[in-house]
């Protein structure tokens, strides 16, 4: 008030008339604003009824895929009877003591229950995912994907941030069930009908799943017990799993004397190591690992990536590894499955993926570096790309026959 005092009426009227206008602008502002939010609104409601119509669409083949799975189950109980005589077998003349006895029903209460094959390759059939289905955030993070991880190879998922990648690995070990399709891992099958997951401890123990944050998987109050809740909450045998531990410390690289420490003391890299151990421990045939490396040191991250290559090479463990670090992949990859929005775009070896300039500026990843010199030598006249190379040395041996070819 102070101020329009000291103004002559010339002055007073002009500002009269800003104000005017500034309060016009700012209630065009919001007419925009409320523009904008009913457009997406619509959006948003137009996808949702799209979803919910994919997933109605998709009811009569859950159908079918749940007849299939039935009849896979009823076959592999077709053997119970010899299951439970080679038991028998096995036991007869044995001194039935109260802990011989406890293992003998454990066997005979398993050999009655249906079995499976996870080892074969995973197919994932039009799998979908929606978070937060129905509320203002629905997000609908994996639309409509059909992708094969083989048995045995190590197979790479990358793909920039939000492009469903955590969300495609976890529907393997029926962490998320998908809403529409399937996924088949060997001989079982995970369809998006599915109420419960009967088989949820096998098919745990054989597809080993570390999360990209492993700190929300550890909650044991030692290391010891954190390996190996996994193998004995899933049947193992306590002592023979504590055993072990000391072992699976050296293998993630950790002092033995951790094993009666609380993880919670631990720095993220090291929670990870724990983390990875746990899941070694379980020895299943499939590791599925969510960004393994995040907050190691350049040679933790090394070690990793020969142990994740060992165990493949060595014991034929299926790998499938997220990550961020190109590097990574060509090192160790068989297979790079590339997702985008929600969608595999790109499937094939690391050659294949990284020598695909167009491929990896949609995705807007950078090559790894071998890569990346080999496109600087390209704009030199010197093209590589083509050969297939993992190390310096390969990359040396791809420039000299390029030169020579010259
Ligand atoms: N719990 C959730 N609630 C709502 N939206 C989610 C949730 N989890 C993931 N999303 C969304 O789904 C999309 C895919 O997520 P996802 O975690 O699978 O991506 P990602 O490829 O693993 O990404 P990053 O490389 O960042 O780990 C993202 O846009 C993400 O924001
Ligand atoms: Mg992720």
């Amino acid at each position: 008030m102070s101020k329009l005092k000291n103004l002559n009426e010339e002055q007073k009227a002009q500002l009269i008339v800003e104000k005017k206008v500034a309060l016009a602008k700012y209630r065009e502002h919001l007419k925009e604003l409320a523009l904008h939010q009913k457009k997406e609104n619509k959006k948003r409601k137009k996808r949702h009824r799209e979803i919910s119509k994919l997933i109605k669409n998709d009811r009569a083949n859950q159908k079918n895929y749940k007849k299939e799975f039935l009849e896979v189950k009823k076959e592999s109980l077709k053997n119970i009877d010899e299951r439970i005589k080679k038991i028998n077998e096995w036991y007869d003349g044995v001194d039935k003591t109260k802990s011989v006895e406890k293992h003998y029903n454990k066997l005979i209460k398993k050999a009655k229950q249906p079995t499976f094959d996870f080892d074969g390759d995973i197919v994932f059939e039009n799998v979908s995912y929606t978070y937060s289905k129905g509320s203002p955030f629905e997000f609908r993070a994996l639309d409509g994907t059909d992708i094969t991880i083989k048995k045995g190879k190590i197979t790479a998922v990358i793909g920039m941030t939000g492009s469903g990648k955590s969300t495609l690995i976890q529907l393997t070990n029926g962490l998320m069930i998908s809403e529409t399709g399937r996924t088949i891992i060997g001989n079982y099958s995970l369809y998006a009908a599915t109420k419960k997951i009967k088989e949820v401890k096998d098919l745990r123990r054989e597809i080993g799943l570390v999360f990209q944050f492993p700190e929300y998987q550890l909650f044991q109050d030692t290391i010891e017990k954190d390996i190996s809740f996994g193998p004995i909450n899933l049947g193992a045998e306590k002592e023979a799993t504590l055993k072990r531990v000391p072992e699976l410390l050296r293998m993630v690289d950790l002092p033995e004397d951790y094993a009666k420490r609380s993880p919670f003391d631990l720095s993220g890299g090291q929670k990870r190591r724990v983390a990875i151990a746990g899941i070694v421990a379980m020895d299943g045939d499939t590791l599925v690992l969510d960004e393994p490396t995040g907050g190691l040191d350049p040679q933790g991250e090394e070690d990793f990536m020969k142990l994740f290559y060992n165990l493949n090479r060595e014991k034929n463990k299926r790998i499938i590894i997220v990550t961020h670090n190109m590097d990574h992949v060509l090192q160790i990859a068989d297979e790079v499955i590339v997702m985008h929005k929600g969608r595999v775009i790109s499937v094939g070896n690391p050659f294949e993926i990284f020598s695909n300039f167009e491929l990896l500026r949609t995705i807007e990843i950078e090559p790894p570096k071998l890569y990346k010199l080999a496109y600087k030598l390209k704009e030199k006249g010197i093209d590589i790309t083509k050969h297939n190379f993992r190390t310096v040395e390969q990359l040396a041996t791809a420039i000299k026959a390029a030169k020579e070819r010259k």
